[in-house]
């Protein structure tokens, strides 16, 4: 059976040109195309420079031998590859399933195009299903959930493996809010960027320029 999510982290790793400052998403499927990313120097000489979207796709890199540089560091980046968790036909998404869409959307904001790249079941006609992360200070996280609460949002906090809070990377909380359907992503994520204390959400809209999918063992491409 194809692995999809190889197949297609493995096809997006032709985009990288020599020369290049690459933003390195997280997660599964960004597993695959950072490993392909550090045969290609091995094996073919590939010159890039990684930024890195997490510190888990940071220590991935390095031992493949990835030189990475932080966004402070570079200029500009030319392409970011990264997963998502949905997304619709307009190429909005939901992202955050790993915890890292804090420092995903920073990095993706600040790229010259982006790529998502995913197996086939993470499109959908209307976002929702997947619960939408919202990267919280923890100093405001409790009243928060209880603001969720209050508007029907069936808020809770992620935890990990052990039961503890999950802390990002950048030392905050994350409330996941089972909405099932979102009608209005626009004005949801204007409402939860104004919540004082939250620091961001995973609703990515208009971020992505293309959408790479692997369908039956194919590569299927979606452009914005
Ligand atoms: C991490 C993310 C990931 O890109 C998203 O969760 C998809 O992950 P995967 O490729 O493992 O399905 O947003 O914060």
């Amino acid at each position: 059976m194809v692995n999809e999510k190889e197949l297609v982290g493995v096809a997006a790793a032709q985009y990288v040109e020599d020369g290049m400052v690459v933003g390195l998403g997280t997660g599964s499927t960004a597993y695959y195309l950072i490993t392909e990313l550090g045969r290609r120097i091995k094996e073919e000489g590939l010159t890039f420079t990684g930024v890195p979207t997490s510190i888990q796709s940071a220590e991935l890199a390095t031992s493949l031998n990835i030189p990475i540089a932080s966004l402070n560091d570079v200029p500009a980046i030319d392409l970011t590859i990264d997963g998502t968790d949905e997304f619709d036909p307009a190429l909005n998404g939901i992202k955050g399933g790993g915890g890292a869409h804090l420092i995903e959307k920073i990095i993706a904001v600040n790229s010259k195009r982006v790529i998502w790249i995913c197996d086939h079941s993470k499109q959908v006609d209307q976002l929702g299903a997947f619960p939408l992360p919202v990267e919280v200070i923890p100093a405001a996280s409790q009243h928060l959930l209880y603001a969720f609460e209050d508007k029907n949002y069936a808020p809770t906090f992620r935890l990990s493996l052990d039961g503890t809070k999950f802390v990002t990377d950048s030392g905050n909380f994350i409330i996941d809010l089972h909405l099932e359907k979102i009608v209005d992503a626009a004005k949801l994520a204007d409402d939860l960027i104004q919540m004082v204390g939250v620091v961001e959400h995973g609703l990515f809209l208009g971020i992505a320029d293309k959408v790479l999918m692997a369908n039956d063992g194919q590569v299927v491409e979606f452009n914005g």
